[in-house]
Formats: structure tokens, C-alpha cells, sequence
């Protein structure tokens, strides 16, 4: 498999792509050059929210590409489509989170939103969660938790502090000497992991007591994805900063972080032009965005929930299921052992539906459908995976 992308001349790091031949994708289904087609249960890992090729978001996309691509690096010339997506996503925000710097992808948010808060405040340390995951280049890596992850490129940011995540006594590390804390509002690689609003509300007083910057990172779990706009919004909390990317380009490669004019003021001087990016803002990424955007307000966030009780209920019917963790359309499955994951995982590729893997999380799979999925298709693929379950249950108990 990975000789295959190899020998096209591709840097491959997966050593078990699912190496499927795209051919075209539309509203949930992935089409495939042999004929054949996926139902996606995980929205290309939380992007494509508004299903594949989405009208809307097509069509905005083709004005904007008969208009003009790229012109010049960011923040040097005025465009509409930068202004369109920034006033959607701005109003849909609270009052205090009204300046957006884009970036180009959800790891440059992190970077963006940790020289923020080290340029706001003049503090160079961070408390970050256990179990969270934040991107990979060196900033995000430096505060994700994953040690094997971690390892081979350290020495990575000094001075991360890392606390157990929902862990009332661990807020006590913040202690007034950290430029932020920095946390997923629902960890999603740790398995979705939905804190105690107790538990964040107090998070949030400690910040605001100690004059640290709270980064909430909804790069995965915002959106829609939880059945909000935002998660945070679950947990009657507003960040300091908050980092956005996946879904917010409506499948165009689109980052932000998010914060008070009067702290993004700040990348303005000492040096000016405190973080630059050629990219970031990209008018055909701001187009998509504007129009993804525009189509929250279509989401029937009642009905959403419904659906998402009713497959939580369906999955924990099955013996196979040991727990689901599930906010909105953002689901976890766990099962009794990776292998139990790996033989549900290639069962439904096998028989037509997208599910996926946790990268720290080895014993619970993903399921994260567009928002736009109907009754029919979500039926389609719980048959998909009753099926994948009862065959795990069936080899396990005649290979005990
Ligand atoms: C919560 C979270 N933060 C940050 C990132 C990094 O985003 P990107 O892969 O666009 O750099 C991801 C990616 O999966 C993520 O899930």
C-alpha cells in the first residue's frame, strides 16, 4: 500500500492508507473510479460538514475564481471575499471576539493564537491538556500530549505544562505565571472527551483571575459539529482566543484564530507584521468559507439532535459497543480492543462506509457524518455497521 504512493512519487506517512481511487464526491457519498461509492461517516475527519460539493458553496466558489485567485500576501489589499467570510463568522460570535486573522490550516492557528497570547501578555509559558491534539507543526506538537508523537522531534516549546483535562484540582497550576491555557473545547483525538461545565466554568474564573489567556481550540469540534455553531457554546464559556479550521473552509484548506481587536493590534508592532502568512485568507478559501458559513443558518439544530440521540442509541444497542461518547454529530465508539476497531474499520470500507480511526485512542473509532446527512443515509450505514459488529462478535467468539 504505501509502495503504491511511493512509486507515484508521493511522501506517504500512513503505513495503512485506505488508498481508495477518488473519482468524485457528492453530498455524503465519496465515488470511487471503479464504480463503486462510500458513504462518509466522517466528513474527511470534520471538514466536509455541508456534504460533498455542496451547491452553494460550488457556486461561490466558482465566482470567485472567475473574479481573481491570489493577488498578494495578507493583509495587503482589500477583498470581498476575506470581508464576506470574516463578517459571517464574526457575527455569529460573541461582541468580544470581533478581529479574525485567517491562516491556511488549523496548526497555524495554534501557532497564531500562542504568539498572541505570549505577545498580549508578556508571559512565555502554557498549560495545556492530557489527551489533546493540536497539529503538528512545531508550536501545535509542542502542546499536543502524545509522547510517542512528541518524542522524535523534541526538543520541542519549553515551558508547556501539561494537566489532566476535566481535573478540578489541576486548575490550580494556573497560577498567574502562564500566557495561556490552551485546550480543545471537547477533546476529540482523546476519544471525545465532553468536559463538566463545572469544570470549565471554574477553568475560565482562574483565567480571568490570574490575567491568563484562555485558547479554546475548536478546529474540530466547532462548526456545527457538536450541534452548535460553536462547542463552547454548550458550556456558557467565551474564549480569549479561538482557533478555527476543517470545516470552516467548506472544504477549502482555511485556518483562523480569533480574538478583541485590541489584542490582535498587537502582531501590529514589535515587530509590525508579528505573523505573516503569503496564503492564509486565500480569496477562494474566504469564498467557500462565507458560503459554509451561510449555510449554519440552514441547519435544523433540533432535528440534528434527535438524529444524533437516536444513532447513539442505536450503536449502544449492539454488544459490541462497550461506551459512545457523542456531543451533536461528534461521536466516539468504543470497543473492547484495537483489533475489535480494525475489523469494524475494514469491514465497513469493505462494504461501502467511511468510519475511522483515533490517532491516540486505539480501542474507539470515529463517527462524524456531514450535518447535512439524511435519515435514509444515516440508516444506511448504522445496517453497515450492525453488520461490522455482529461479524467482530461472531470471529471473536469462534477465535476466542
Ligand atoms: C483539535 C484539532 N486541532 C488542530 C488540528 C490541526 O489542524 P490541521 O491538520 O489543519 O493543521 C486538528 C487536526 O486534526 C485538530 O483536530
Amino acid at each position: 500500500m504505501m509502495e503504491d504512493f511511493l512509486r507515484r512519487g508521493l511522501a506517504q506517512t500512513t503505513l495503512h492508507p485506505l488508498n481508495l481511487k477518488v473519482s468524485s464526491a457528492c453530498g455524503v457519498y465519496i465515488h470511487l473510479e471503479d464504480g463503486t461509492k462510500m458513504l462518509d461517516f466522517i466528513s474527511g475527519i470534520g471538514v466536509s460538514s455541508f456534504g460533498h460539493s455542496n451547491p452553494a458553496i460550488l457556486e461561490a466558489l466558482h465566482q470567485q475564481v472567475d473574479r481573481h485567485l491570489h493577488v498578494m500576501v495578507y493583509g495587503e489589499v482589500q477583498q470581498g471575499s476575506q470581508d464576506l467570510a470574516a463578517s459571517r463568522l464574526l457575527g455569529l460570535l460573541p461582541s468580544s471576539l470581533d478581529s479574525v486573522y485567517f491562516v491556511n490550516s488549523g496548526a497555524e492557528a495554534i501557532d497564531g493564537a500562542l504568539k498572541l497570547a505570549r505577545k498580549v501578555t508578556g508571559r512565555h509559558t502554557f498549560i495545556a491538556m492530557e489527551g489533546g491534539y493540536h497539529g503538528n507543526t512545531f508550536g501545535a506538537l509542542s502542546v499536543s500530549s502524545n509522547q510517542s508523537r512528541r518524542a522524535p522531534f523534541e526538543p520541542l516549546l519549553a515551558g508547556v505544562e501539561f494537566i489532566p483535562f476535566n481535573h478540578q484540582d489541576a486548575l490550580d497550576s494556573i497560577d498567574g505565571t502562564q500566557a495561556a491555557v490552551i485546550a480543545e473545547t471537547v477533546q476529540g483525538d482523546a476519544g471525545i472527551r465532553i468536559p463538566d461545565i463545572a469544570w470549565i466554568k471554574r477553568r475560565e474564573k482562574r483565567c480571568n483571575e490570574t490575567g491568563t489567556l484562555l485558547i479554546l481550540d475548536e478546529i474540530q469540534c466547532g462548526i456545527g459539529r457538536t450541534g452548535k455553531p460553536f462547542a463552547f457554546e454548550h458550556f456558557d464559556v467565551t474564549p480569549d482566543i479561538l482557533c478555527l479550521g476543517k470545516a470552516l473552509g467548506g472544504g477549502m484548506p482555511l485556518g483562523a484564530f480569533v480574538s478583541s481587536t485590541s489584542r490582535m493590534r498587537s502582531l501590529a508592532h514589535e515587530p509590525d507584521l508579528g505573523h505573516i502568512t503569503t496564503f492564509g485568507g486565500h480569496p477562494v478559501a474566504c469564498a467557500s468559507s462565507a458560503a459554509a458559513l451561510r449555510l449554519l443558518d440552514d441547519i435544523d439544530w433540533n432535528e440534528l439532535e434527535l438524529r444524533g440521540a437516536q444513532l447513539e442509541n442505536q450503536l449502544k444497542k449492539n454488544s459490541a459497543v462497550k461506551a459512545v461518547r457523542r456531543l451533536g454529530y461528534f461521536i466516539a465508539v468504543d470497543m473492547e480492543s484495537p483489533e475489535a476497531v480494525h475489523f469494524c474499520v475494514e469491514y465497513a470500507r469493505k462494504n461501502g462506509l467511511l468510519i475511522f480511526y483515533f490517532l491516540s485512542t486505539l480501542d474507539s473509532f470515529r463517527i462524524a457524518p456531514p450535518l447535512t446527512i439524511s435519515d435514509t443515509e444515516l440508516a444506511e450505514g448504522m445496517a453497515i455497521l450492525n453488520r461490522a459488529f455482529d461479524a467482530w462478535s461472531l470471529q471473536s467468539a469462534s477465535h476466542p
